[in-house]
């Protein structure tokens, strides 16, 4: 048993999980991680260097030519890829377009999975994703699996991006979101699903700093 304490957050696109993550982590004062950023830097590398999905000896090459870190600021994401910011860079459609497909290559998990559990090996962190309580950190001091309301969860993200993409609409949100779940949940390789001790939050009807109360109760009594 690491003296560490881990805590795993997986679920749906826009289930408010890096809401609850970066509350979390300020709160006990513990790294927070935001895995999907990585594969979102992944797929932005990808779309510019315009790779070849289907090209594995392609992609497996590039993968030696990424470098990825995180910079924690008031534990906001802040990512570079190469030594460039592109935290904006990475939210914006292009690349949420494209990032499930990237997410479900072999070659792309297996380097992010070894880079996330070389960041977990000696520190308290939070981190959220798909596969973090599967396959990351399947023995994570505590796991949670979160789930809202599909049409809650498109219209948080439409509000999230319809001021830097004024031509955005509900729906297409609404199908980009039904799309990335299709992917996430039906890939061959770590498909998101929950692990049998996630504890479940669906915040449909929660707020920030309800879901945040319900979830240091369960963590509390590991600290
Ligand atoms: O959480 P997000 O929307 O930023 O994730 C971006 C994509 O990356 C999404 O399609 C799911 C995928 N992802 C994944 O497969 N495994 C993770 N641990 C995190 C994200």
């Amino acid at each position: 048993m690491s003296n560490h304490i881990i805590v795993a957050i997986d679920g749906y696109s826009s289930c408010g999980k890096s809401t609850l993550a970066k509350a979390l982590a300020k709160k006990l004062n513990f790294i927070y991680v935001d895995s999907g950023a990585m594969y979102r830097a992944v797929a932005l590398y990808f779309l510019r260097d315009k790779t070849d999905l289907k090209d594995h000896a392609k992609i497996t090459a590039a993968l030696k030519n990424i470098h990825l870190n995180f910079h924690s600021r008031d534990y906001q994401t802040h990512i570079t890829l190469n030594d460039e910011e592109v935290s904006e860079e990475i939210r914006q459609m292009p690349v949420s377009d494209s990032v499930s497909a990237v997410a479900a290559i072999h070659e792309v998990r297996k380097e992010m999975v070894k880079q996330q559990q070389r960041m977990g090996r000696s520190k308290n962190i939070v981190m959220d994703g798909r596969d973090i309580g599967t396959t990351v950190f399947p023995n994570a001091t505590i796991k949670f699996f979160m789930t809202a309301d599909p049409k809650v969860r498109a219209e948080r993200r439409f509000k999230e991006l319809q001021p830097k993409n004024p031509d955005i609409t509900l729906e297409y949100v609404f199908e980009n979101l039904a799309h990335r779940d299709y992917q996430d949940t039906t890939r061959a390789e770590s498909p998101l699903r929950r692990a049998e001790d996630a504890i479940i939050l669906d915040n449909t009807d929660l707020t920030p700093d309800e879901q945040l109360l319900f979830a240091l109760s369960m963590v509390e009594p590991f600290l």
